[in-house]
């Protein structure tokens, strides 16, 4: 493994290459240990780069063992090779030449995933961001475009499948037991853009037909036997494309796309070009196996990678900095999607929930950054959900900003303009102001300031004048490397509520720019009146949430009453619920640190119970209005001198709060929200089991045993059914011989199929309190535990230290000591794994003391420890930077 150099990345740097590359041509032998590539490169100098210039390529623990110019080999002084470079000196001044480099690669010990690796008897590869340097000697950089050969040789019985980006050229037999593939891809693709997959697999094969009537062949490839479970992400697959057709007017230009699923990858998916590697995780599903929130994950990551086909790769960055140009854009690309496809509110609730728990503790910890960040070490540490999340919500806000037809316009044109180029933020901001004719130079701090903005919001009505006034005042936090910021540009919908019913419609306003319902927040306080206002209204703020902020602003438990059962927009109703029971958490988590009671007002619990009951609501609305904020929410908002038990205790006596309240409520809803029929996915039937799935949670409060909990993981049909029983059986009735029974039923029942261990791993990994740990080491002892694959890892220690505060947290530091012993062995074997779960501890200091105090010595005994790779060294000196 490659350990740190320190050296650290500055946008400031970036300059194109010296060489322009023309074209590629690779030719891999493979062979489990020992693939031999060979790699044609065609470049010329490029114009005004001085004629002594070298060529630099890069490298990545390479063995050059070929090197030729022009197919004639060069004088050792005109070229150097380390494993992380190769020079190449005394180059033509303009006339093209070709490199011929052979490089000599071991896939069985490729263990970071990264670059050509063998997962499950698979040759498979994954190069983005710089992996494509593990297999040869390469310009590996994001702006140096080019068309690509790939010739294909393996042994043929193990390997029927031969497959690379682009189209199929050819195949034919090659000598004893072997044979060969070709492919061409004709689209000019940067290098993190390549894949290559070979061996043995089953296939599922469908078609669909472009709007300008081209029809492309659809392959998702997965190991025999698994085919039935791939139907679902074809069928996603397809609506992608027609959608992308409809909305964006993209339409695909390879006459094939292709994706393969595999059981060792360090992410989601990947979007190489016309061929998609998957984590199978986001391939397979069917109802005995997959959750409603697989098929979900599924569809938008299905969803994700093809659109990824425009933003991505027909436009790409010019440099790692520009991440968010691609990721952002595409997440927001498949939040759309799957708005489109599903419910728009509840999407919508789910993606601000995911963004609060996720992206807000990001920006505001050690590891904040700007959307687009001007520094790095490690590139790998960047695909963050501040990059991805943040980045989609700053386009949202240019969709905003300029309503749907202008946004539109703007994407055209940055499709127009832009194709085959790589490019980077400031030119896409450009299109929208020049489809506009709006200046987006303060809007874009969203890229350039990290930190989530506090909007501060107080508001007075005058019933003489029969104005409302609006007072509102903006604070970006600091965060590392940025102590002053700017004020921004921050869109603001709201609604002017009446009480009796409906919206009021100013007649004017004064003091900031209104554009239908959205206003515009751009200096530090801002008074804003509406005139012509007949009554007091109500307020109604950030609806749809429009912007990534925290909003501070005192309204009455009356108003959010309102709001929580009247606003049109659902999604201002869950954040009404929302702002009416945070308030009962906090103080709850409080009391609870004292050792005082804790109560709940009822003004919370009556407006919730109302939601949940209330037939004229979608079911998954109301399943998610009941899914109180989490126990890290809570310790988020608390801000400081955090006790998890306490935390815990609070949340958990709130809940048997709410139970008792709504017994009839919830019974009424378990009885009624059976979905007859055979198990469908859709959004609707998922729904009505996500509500009576919470209405059985807080119904287990109130037993003593856990007889209904059980029967119901008994009745369950489907997974969704019987994960959320087990789950209630593992928190609510840890100790009992039925749950003991249920986890060993589960695990013989599907000990063959490991995604879904994984889900039994989680589900034990989250049992809170001190025993947790010991759990967690058991577990790892038993044979279905791989320490080598990402997916368990993630599912036994990860889901510990992310999503188990009590137990990775307990008193005696024993969890991060685990957690310090686990990154340090992770890390020798795949480094970006082990940096992924480290960012579990980006909290540290909003802990207790002792905590505090345990916290800092687990995260010092890593940050001493000799050979980290730059992934774990990156993360661990910013988590504990003062
Ligand atoms: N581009 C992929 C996506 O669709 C993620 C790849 C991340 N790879 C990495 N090595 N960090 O989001
Ligand atoms: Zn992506």
């Amino acid at each position: 493994m490659r350990t740190d150099t320190g050296q650290i990345i500055n946008l400031a740097d970036y300059r194109p290459t010296d060489f322009v590359l023309e074209r590629v041509d690779l030719t891999f032998d493979l062979h489990p240990t020992e693939t031999k590539v060979e790699t044609r490169l065609i470049f010329h100098r490029r114009e005004g780069v001085d004629a002594n210039a070298p060529l630099v390529l890069d490298g990545d623990e390479l063995v050059l063992s070929g090197l030729l110019l022009d197919q004639s080999e060069l004088p050792a002084g005109q070229y150097d090779a380390t494993p992380e470079s190769l020079t190449v000196r005394n180059l033509p001044e303009s006339a093209p030449f070709e490199l011929t480099i052979t490089t000599v690669i071991n896939p069985e010990a490729n263990t970071q995933l990264m670059g050509l690796y063998r997962t499950g008897g698979i040759y498979c590869t994954q190069c983005e961001a710089e992996g494509f340097r593990r297999i040869t000697y390469f310009p590996d950089r994001p702006d140096v475009l080019a068309p690509y050969t790939v010739n294909i040789i393996a042994d043929k019985e193990a390997n029927p499948l031969l497959l690379s980006n682009g189209n199929f050229l050819g195949g034919a037999g090659y000598g004893e037991g072997k044979h060969f593939a070709a492919w061409f891809d004709p689209h000019p693709k940067p290098s993190y853009l390549f894949a290559l997959v070979a061996g043995d697999l089953g296939v599922v094969e469908d078609t669909f037909t472009t709007m300008s009537g081209r029809e492309v062949a659809l392959k998702i490839y997965v190991e025999h036997g698994k085919e039935p479970r791939a139907t679902y992400a074809m069928d996603a697959l397809k609506r992608s494309m027609k959608w992308d057709e409809e909305r964006f007017g993209r339409e695909y230009d390879l006459d094939i796309f292709m994706i393969v699923a595999v059981s060792d990858f360090n992410m989601g998916a990947m979007e190489n070009k016309g061929l998609n590697v998957f984590n199978d995780k986001y391939v397979l599903a069917d109802p005995e196996t997959a959750t409603d929130a697989d098929y979900a994950n599924i569809e938008a990551i299905i969803a994700h990678e093809y659109f990824h086909n425009w933003t991505g790769n027909r436009i790409t960055c010019r440099d790692w900095f520009q991440l968010c140009l691609k990721e952002g854009l595409t997440v927001y690309r498949d939040h759309e999607f799957s708005a489109d496809q599903r419910s728009r509110p509840v999407k919508r609730i789910a993606e601000v929930r995911h963004l609060k728990s996720e992206q807000f503790p990001e920006d505001s910890g050690p590891l904040a950054h700007p959307v687009r960040p001007t520094t790095y070490r490690e590139i790998n540490n960047f695909y963050t959900t501040t990059v991805y999340e943040k980045g989609s919500e700053v386009t949202r806000m240019i969709a905003t900003l300029l309503g749907r037809d202008l946004f539109k316009k703007g994407m055209d044109l940055y499709f127009d303009r832009h194709d085959g180029q790589a490019v980077t933020i400031e030119d896409f901001v450009k299109c929208f102001e020049d489809v506009s004719g709006r200046d987006l130079t303060q809007f874009s701090l969203w890229y350039h300031q990290a930190g989530t903005p506090l909007v501060t919001a107080s508001g007075s009505y005058d019933a003489n004048a029969k104005t409302f006034t609006l007072s509102l005042e903006q604070m970006v936090p600091a965060t590392p490397g940025q102590t002053v910021k700017k004020p921004m540009h921050i869109p603001l919908r709201l609604g002017l509520l009446a009480e009796d019913d409906g919206l009021i419609t100013p007649a004017s306003v004064t003091g900031a720019e209104l554009t239908d319902d959205v206003l515009h927040l751009t200096k530090k306080a801002q008074t804003v009146t509406f005139h012509g206002i007949p009554q007091r209204p109500v307020l109604s703020l950030n609806r749809s949430f429009s912007t990534p902020i925290n909003l501070q602003f005192s309204q009455s438990t009356e108003d959010l009453a309102l709001i929580a059962r009247y606003e049109t927009d659902h999604f201002a109703r869950w954040q009404a619920l929302i702002d009416l029971g945070l308030p009962n958490l906090l103080q709850a988590a409080r009391d609870a640190r004292q050792g005082a009671d804790i109560t709940c007002g009822s003004a919370f619990t009556d407006a919730l119970l109302a939601a949940a009951a209330d037939e004229s609501l979608e079911p998954a609305f109301r399943a998610q209005a009941l899914a109180l904020p989490s126990e890290s929410d809570i310790a988020r908002e608390l801000g400081g001198n955090n006790d998890p038990d306490a935390i815990h205790a609070a949340r958990q006596t709130i809940i048997k709060r709410i139970a008792e309240a709504g017994e009839d409520v919830f019974t009424v809803l378990y009885d009624g929200m059976q979905t007859p029929g055979p198990f469908s996915p859709d959004a609707a039937s998922a729904g009505r089991r996500a509500l009576r799935n919470a209405a059985l949670g807080y119904l287990s409060q109130l037993d003593e045993t856990p007889a209904r909990t059980k029967a119901a993981y008994d009745a369950a049909n489907n997974m969704t059914d019987l994960s959320a029983a087990l789950t209630i059986l593992a928190q609510r009735f840890p100790d009992t011989v039925e749950t003991a029974a249920a986890l060993a039923h589960f695990r013989d029942r599907f000990a063959d199929n490991a995604l879904v261990i994984d889900k039994w791993f989680a589900i034990q990994a989250a049992i809170p309190g001190d025993g947790a740990l010991e759990r967690i080491q058991l577990l790892m002892e038993t044979p279905l535990f791989k320490r080598t694959n990402p997916n368990r890892v993630r599912s036994l220690i990860g889901t510990f230290v992310f999503a188990n505060p009590t137990g990775f947290g307990r008193a005696d530091g024993a969890g991060y000591h685990f957690l310090a012993d686990e990154i340090l062995e992770i890390d020798q074997r795949n480094p970006q794994l082990a940096a992924r779960i480290l960012t579990s501890m980006r909290s540290w200091r909003l802990l207790e003391p002792v905590r505090a105090d345990h916290a800092r010595s687990a995260l010092l005994r890593i940050e001493r420890a000799a050979g980290l790779s730059t992934d774990v060294r990156d993360i661990v000196e910013r988590i504990l930077k003062e």
